[in-house]
């Protein structure tokens, strides 16, 4: 398994993502995560599983040490009701703090000083270890690291058809890591012609081959999801090959395709 190194914080280079597992699943699944190697979970507030993933976190029988833990503050709670929405996370999640805070979206409306100065008092007040911001274009990274000097990732969406070097260069400049959301581009990566090829040849699937290529890449850590137990450890196997020079090229041309999936309308202008 693979560390990360950003701002003087190491992080797990895989985690296991869980939007849109609910309840008993999202319980048994993080258990087999954790079971199966992943040290590194990946929730949100807006996702509803906080309890669900507590839960499954207690029935691995993991040690705090054994797992990073990541939530994110959903932008309705930035106004009033910061430092109490964490404190409810906390207490879903079953630990006295997190090991990673993000802002999961910048504000369409709020100044970013305004959350961001709340996100460093809940560090401050030992409500999570590190602190980071999420869907937050090279602009605002560079905004945001004047106003919260220890930033460790920004997370965004990141997979091989879509070109995110812009934000990678950024983030490189900052010392910051870049966690890829949708890193299999929720599943579209199975279609692909190129990454089947080189699937072939080393005995791997197109998901396994994406993974793969992600960690390879500098400051790069990847949380993708799956509903499936086969599917948790598979995603884990990724470990034992190497894509040569030539494949890592061959997978950034596909960026070419610009292909965004997650665009709410509450995202930031995107045209960076
Ligand atoms: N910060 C943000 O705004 C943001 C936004 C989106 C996502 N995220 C985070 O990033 C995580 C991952 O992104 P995502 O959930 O959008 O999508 P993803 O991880 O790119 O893709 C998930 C999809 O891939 C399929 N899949 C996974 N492993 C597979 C395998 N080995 N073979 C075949 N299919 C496979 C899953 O189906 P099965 O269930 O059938 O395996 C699921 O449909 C999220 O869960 C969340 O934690 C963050």
């Amino acid at each position: 398994m693979k560390d990360v190194q950003s701002n003087k914080t190491t992080i797990p280079a895989l985690g296991f993502g869980t939007w849109q597992l609910k309840g008993d699943d999202a319980k048994k699944l993080v258990s087999k995560a954790l079971e199966v190697g992943y040290r590194h979970i990946d929730t949100a507030q807006v996702y509803e599983n906080e309890e669900a993933v507590g839960k499954g976190i207690k029935q691995s029988g993991k040690g705090r040490d054994d797992f990073f833990l990541t939530t994110k503050v959903w932008f309705e709670n930035f106004a009033d009701n910061f430092a109490d929405s964490v404190h409810s996370s906390l207490k879903k999640l079953q630990v006295d703090a997190v090991d990673l805070l993000l802002i999961h979206w910048p504000h369409p409306d709020l100044p970013l000083a305004n959350y961001m100065e709340k996100l460093v008092e809940v560090q401050q007040k030992g409500m999570t270890k590190h602190i980071g911001v999420s869907n937050f274009t090279p602009e605002l990274m560079r905004e945001a690291a004047k106003l919260a000097p220890n930033i460790v990732t920004n997370q965004v969406e990141y997979h091989p058809f879509l070109d995110q070097s812009k934000v990678i260069q950024t983030a490189h400049e900052l010392g910051w890591s870049v966690t890829a959301y949708s890193p299999i581009a929720q599943g579209e990566v199975l279609e692909d012609d190129v990454l089947d090829k080189i699937a072939e040849k080393h005995g791997k699937n197109e998901v396994q081959i994406a993974l793969r290529w992600l960690l390879q890449q500098k400051g790069v850590i990847a949380i993708p999801r799956t509903s499936s137990e086969a599917h948790v450890a598979d995603n884990f196997d990724i470990f034992d090959f190497e894509l040569s020079d030539n494949e890592m090229q061959e997978i950034f041309a596909l960026n070419a395709q610009n292909k965004k999936i997650v665009d709410p309308e509450f995202a930031p202008d995107w045209s960076y």
